[in-house]
């Protein structure tokens, strides 16, 4: 196959160029290639990128009293209508071992994957078993984990806890990845709340508060560092947070940080609205100045990453939706109307992400087009250890690529994301620059509007370890 006549964008800039796909992997990049027999894609007056990463998912996520309502098939066919053709999933642990618990998560995904994938492991218990088992991680491909300092008694590690994970993982080439929030302020702000009869969706952000998140972003960055190990702190929220993460780089830690779009276009205010659980996630959304500051985080490369945290619920789960011709209802956010702690955290953005950061971080002068894709795929593939296969157009990179029309405009929304939930929150946004076809490994999934994806053609991908820090 030949795409030509298209505009190759990649972190090296912007040049007009042919790809010549043979089977599953890009066999040459040039100008004027010619082929007899060739299928020939025409992308004249479109751009031509890598497949966007998505480093940060919950598909089929068990929380609460329901479960996330994207599983590994619907969260990944919407992931692909956005120009996405790989994410990072995280596996929770259960009561088992980590190999028990990676065996159950892959039971759900394999089957369902409908583009290929990497998979994060949580360490929210430590054990002498748990420590004897990390090390063996990397021989399933799983070389990224995530550790928690809060929810207290459920995902939480104490901060010796995090410190040894930390320089196991260091001593492995493995990379841990943080939340971070203050667990004990939590608690303590929640129950005074609740015993105070406040039970509206605000109260969800002003028990979490922002200092919280910039103590427990420098902590982890100070146990990274006297543990001389690399850290990735996740859905970094606050201007407190990066400048905690500027800190560390400016001192040489090996520090890094994702953000993710919500925290860049929203503010704890939309809680206060009376569907204000639609934006309820962990760690909340905080305020306008926190937006901004986010958006230079990113410009000047203090940020390495945007991941979409994806993990959707219904706004109104007692009422089903038409997915693929069947009707879907899974319990949601009004499982919190009268208890805000009761509302599953989490939002939907998988397919989001590419279109409206396009739009509104390329379209409106935030980041240059190079610093999109690097945001968007080269800089999650280098980080997580799937560079050069993912994350650029090179001869001998897999032919994940997304062919980007730049004029397309539409009012986005429901109508567009594939997600299955019943809300989005970027409704009636004007979008300029949409995908208009996604290939996967060589594949043609997704068409314009129609999507030629299945089940189960989706790689699991096993990522080696000491990958790069950005
Ligand atoms: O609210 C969120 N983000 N839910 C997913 C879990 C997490 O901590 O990333
Ligand atoms: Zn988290
Ligand atoms: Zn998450």
């Amino acid at each position: 196959m030949l795409i030509k006549g298209g505009t190759l964008l990649t972190v090296r800039g912007q040049e007009k160029g042919d790809l010549h796909i043979k089977g599953e992997i890009i066999e040459q990049v040039g100008t004027d290639l010619k082929l007899d027999q060739a299928e020939v894609i025409d992308a004249t007056g479109k751009l031509i990128m890598p497949g966007g990463i998505d480093p940060h998912t919950h598909l089929d996520l068990p929380m609460f009293d329901t479960i996330s309502s994207d599983d590994h098939y619907t969260g990944m066919k919407a992931a692909a209508f956005g120009g996405t053709t790989t994410v990072l999933d995280f596996v929770p642990l259960g009561s088992e071992s980590l190999a028990e618990s990676i065996d159950a998560w892959q039971a759900k995904a394999q089957p369902k994957a409908a583009i290929d994938y990497g998979l994060h492991m949580n360490v929210t218990r430590l054990d002498g078993n748990i420590r004897a088992e990390i090390p063996k991680l990397r021989d399933r491909g799983i070389t990224t984990l995530k550790v928690f300092t809060a929810y207290n008694g459920r995902l939480r590690l104490q901060d010796g806890e995090i410190f040894e994970v930390l320089r196991l993982a260091a001593e492995h080439g493995m990379l841990t990845l943080l939340h971070a929030e203050n667990g004990d302020v939590i608690e303590i702000l929640t129950a005074e709340a609740l015993a105070d009869g406040h039970t509206q969706a605000e109260w969800h952000a002003r028990t979490r508060p922002a200092w919280g998140a910039a103590e427990a972003v420098l902590r982890g960055i100070a146990l990274a560092e006297q543990a001389h190990a690399p850290l990735y702190v996740v859905h970094v929220n606050t201007a407190g947070g990066l400048d905690q993460i500027r800190y560390g780089r400016e001192r040489g830690v090996k520090v890094m940080g994702e953000t993710c779009p919500q925290y860049l276009f929203f503010t704890e205010e939309h809680l206060s609205r009376s569907d204000g659980a639609k934006w309820i996630c962990s760690p909340p959304m905080r305020t306008h100045m926190d937006n901004e500051a986010l958006w230079a985080g990113l410009s000047d490369d203090s940020l390495q990453t945007i991941g979409t945290d994806h993990c959707p619920f219904f706004y109104d789960g007692t009422i089903s939706i038409e997915y693929e011709g069947e009707q879907v209802a899974v319990p949601g956010k009004e499982l919190g109307a009268s208890d805000f702690t009761k509302i599953p955290n989490g939002l939907p953005g998988v397919g989001d992400r590419m279109p409206v950061l396009w739009t509104y971080g390329v379209g409106k002068g935030r980041l240059t087009p190079e610093q999109y894709v690097a945001l968007m795929s080269t800089n999650p593939a280098k980080i997580f250890g799937l560079y050069p296969k993912k994350g650029d157009l090179l001869p001998g990179s897999d032919a994940d690529i997304v062919i980007w029309d730049p004029e397309r405009s539409l009012t986005y929304g429901l109508a567009y994301a594939h997600h299955r939930t019943d809300y989005n929150l970027y409704e009636g946004w004007e979008l300029t620059g949409f995908p208009e076809k996604v290939f996967l490994r060589g594949q043609l999934i997704v068409d314009g509007d129609r999507w030629l994806g299945r089940p189960g053609m989706g790689r699991f991908l096993r990522r080696s370890p000491g990958a790069q820090i950005l």
